[in-house]
């Protein structure tokens, strides 16, 4: 099934000049970016976004670490794109992350793990929401896309 999913690059991942090399990950497999913007988080928006995890005790270091420098944020559309950018991204720890993962390929600590996407259909809709209007999302269609699905 076709989906989208709400993907963020984090402070860390943007300050260390990753963002070409990540975005192009998603581009060279085939899936499709749909809306994208470099934003300074709000601490109200990043306790929203992370609201599950209010109460543990990494919560007030996770949003000192999201609301501290500027995120890119993005909607990618593709194939099942949850789960599959799920895999792309890698396990949190990026200790546990396989190479050749996102985390397992830049990065060394889950308090400093690059970047973020949606683990349900629901969070997706739930997030995109969060961070997009409906009038920033860019429903175009690719030619390579014969090329791409069957
Ligand atoms: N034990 C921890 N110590 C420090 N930071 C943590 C820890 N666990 C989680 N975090 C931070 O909180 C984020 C959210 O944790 P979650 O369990 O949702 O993992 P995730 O779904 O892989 O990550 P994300 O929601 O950012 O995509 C992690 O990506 C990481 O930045
Ligand atoms: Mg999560």
């Amino acid at each position: 099934m076709i989906q989208k999913s709400f993907v963020m690059i984090k402070p860390d991942g943007v300050s260390r000049r990753l963002m070409g090399k990540i975005l192009s990950r998603f581009e060279q497999k085939g899936l499709q970016v749909i809306a994208v913007k470099l934003m300074q988080i709000s601490e109200d928006l990043a306790k929203t976004h992370y609201g599950e995890h209010e109460g543990k005790p990494f919560f007030e270091d996770l949003i000192t670490y999201i609301t501290s420098s500027p995120s890119l944020a993005m909607v990618i559309k593709g194939e099942d794109a949850v789960l599959t950018i799920r895999k792309m991204i890698g396990a949190t720890n990026p200790s546990e992350a396989d190479v050749g993962t996102i985390r397992g390929d830049f990065a060394m600590d889950t308090g400093r793990n690059i970047i973020h996407a949606s683990d349900s259909p629901e969070s997706a809709k739930r997030e995109i929401n969060l961070f997009f209007d409906e009038s920033e999302i860019c429903d175009y269609s690719i030619v390579d896309n014969i090329w791409i699905y069957e």
